[in-house]
Formats: structure tokens, sequence, C-alpha cells
């Protein structure tokens, strides 16, 4: 593989860019506005600097890197990408209509990746023409820190397929772990039951935001508590990935807590809009 594009310059489309042009891949990185893709450059500019200061790489990687990433507010330049990897908004939708705008943009052997933290590979496949060359590539933020990637066949899914989006993901330096086509896979199926019960926690009036953060801190040696975490995934992102286990468990254990539906009602949806369990204005 030479060339990588990347649809959503958000937190993780910036931090998979980031990735991926410092291990050397041209990186052509899409999102619907100009603004967002400049932030999205400053971002990465900024967290490579970041790592430069603290010699993890040097100022020539460093450069190098940057000079990798073109942006555009198109597909048009998708056409000679061996792998595009879309990272957009959790929404199905959302997704289906990307990557039908993208199909007939790209080449037929094109391996398109979905960064989907939990919504079905074989059903986001379906939507395309290549459901053999389709993938799950599920990144952890922030990306340039988080050492794994999630990798998900859809039934369809080539060994082809699978073994150059593994390849690359070793290439990046991360470790694999593999996980079956069920919704949000290994790790959300996992996290976020915990982050929404520690939401139900908050909401039963067990303990106050500081004191559940400090008992999972302290208590359990997590690196942030779960209320923090969750404003640093985003609240609307934990609610649809709930959503997704809900339905698609069909378990009431699942259930979103009525508190973090009302956040994301209020459109506080954690450090991107300033405010969520914490005040970040
Ligand atoms: N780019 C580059 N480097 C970064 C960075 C970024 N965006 N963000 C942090 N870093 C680096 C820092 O430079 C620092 O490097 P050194 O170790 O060399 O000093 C290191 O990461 C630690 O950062 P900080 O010192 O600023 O802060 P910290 O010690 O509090 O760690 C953290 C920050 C790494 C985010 C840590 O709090 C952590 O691991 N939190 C949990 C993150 C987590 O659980 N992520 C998974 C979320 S779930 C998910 O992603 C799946 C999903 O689909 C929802």
């Amino acid at each position: 593989m030479k060339t990588i594009g990347i649809i959503g310059a958000g937190q993780m489309g910036s931090g998979i860019a980031h990735v991926i042009a410092l291990a050397g891949y041209r990186v052509r990185l899409s999102d619907l506005s100009a603004d967002r893709l400049a932030e999205a450059v400053a971002a990465i500019d900024k967290n490579m600097s970041r790592q430069v200061s603290k010699e993890k790489i040097t100022q020539a990687a460093k450069d190098a890197a940057i000079a990798l990433i073109s942006t555009d507010v198109s597909y048009d330049a998708f056409g000679d990408c061996d792998l595009v990897i879309e990272a957009a908004t959790e929404n199905e939708a959302v997704k289906r209509e990307i990557f039908k705008t993208l199909v007939p943009k790209v080449k037929p052997d094109t391996i398109l990746a979905t960064n989907t933290s939990s919504i079905s590979i074989t059903r986001l496949a379906a939507s395309t023409d290549r459901p053999g060359k389709f993938i799950g590539m599920h990144f952890m933020n922030p990306v340039p820190v988080m050492q794994l990637i999630e990798l998900i066949r859809g039934i369809a899914t080539d060994e082809d397929t699978f073994s150059k989006v593994r390849d690359l993901s070793i290439a990046l330096g991360k470790t694999v772990a593999v996980s079956e086509d069920f919704p949000a896979f290994i790790v959300n199926r996992i996290l976020l039951p915990m982050i929404n019960e520690a939401i139900y926690t908050l909401y039963e009036g067990v303990g106050s935001v500081t004191a559940i953060d400090t008992a999972m801190k302290l208590g359990a040696n997590h690196p942030m508590g779960p209320l923090e975490l969750a404003d640093f995934i985003g609240l609307d992102t934990c609610l649809s990935i709930m959503q997704v286990l809900h339905d698609g468990l069909s378990d009431s254990k699942y259930r979103p807590c009525p508190l973090l539906v009302k956040y994301v009602e209020a459109g506080w949806l954690g450090r991107k809009s300033g405010r969520g369990f914490y005040d970040y204005r």
C-alpha cells in the first residue's frame, strides 16, 4: 500500500491520518468543510510537535509526515488510494451515504475499511459493490497513543483483504485484536456498559462526578475516570454505541441511561462541545 484515503477529519480521522503519515504512507484526508480540514491539520501538527519535543520522533520525521498529508472536501483525488478508511460520525445512514458517493471514485481493487466502533461490518459492506474487500478497522482514541486496532471481518471479507489490513496495522506499530462481527465488537461491548453504569451511578445519586471518577481511577487503576472518559469519547458517540448494543442484543441491561440521553439532547457532548460531565469552557 502507498496511498490511503481517510474520510472524516474529527478526533479519530485526524489521529488515523497522524499515525499513517508518520509510517510513511501518502494520506488523502477528506471532510465536509475546508475549515474542519484546516483544524485537523493544525491538530496533527500540534500533536506531532509534542512528540518532537518529547523526543519520540524527530523534526525531520514530522516534516516528512506533514508533507504526505493532502486534504480535500471531495473524494476526487481518491482514485489512486489502495485503501480508504471511513472515520465519519457513528451513524449508519451517514456511513452508507459516504460509501455510496465514494465507490465510483475509487479503483475496483481499493480496500474499504470503516472505523465504526459498533455498527455491523456485514451490513455496511453490503451497501458497497465489494463486500469481499470491506473490513472493520477500529482504532482507539487518542490514536497516536493507544496500541490497539480491532479488526473485524464481515461475513464476506476475503482473506487477502484481512491480511493486507492486518499487515498495515502492524506496520503502524499497533497490536491487532480480532473480533467477530457482533454489536460494538470487543472493546466497546465491555467498556461502554461500564461507562453507562457510571452514568446510572451518578443519576441515582450514589456518588458525585468527582467521587465516581476518583473511585475508578484510584480504586481500579483506570487512567481516566469513566465520566471523564465519556466526555473524551463524546457523549453522542457513547449514546449511539449503547443504542446499537441495546437494539442489536435485545437485552435491557444495555438500556442507555436517561441522563446520558438528556445530556445529548441538551447538546452537552463532552469535550468537543465544551460541556459534558465536566465544564471545559
Ligand atoms: N497525540 C500524540 N500524543 C498524545 C496525544 C495525541 N493526541 N494525546 C496524548 N498524547 C501523549 C502525550 O504526549 C504523553 O506522551 P508521553 O508518555 O511521552 O509523555 C502521553 O500521551 C500521555 O499524555 P498526557 O501526559 O498528556 O496525559 P495522561 O498521562 O493523562 O494520558 C491519555 C492521556 C493517554 C489519554 C490517558 O489518560 C489514557 O490512556 N486514557 C484512556 C484512554 C482510553 O481509554 N481510550 C480508549 C477510549 S475508547 C475508544 O477509543 C473506542 C471507541 O470506539 C469509543
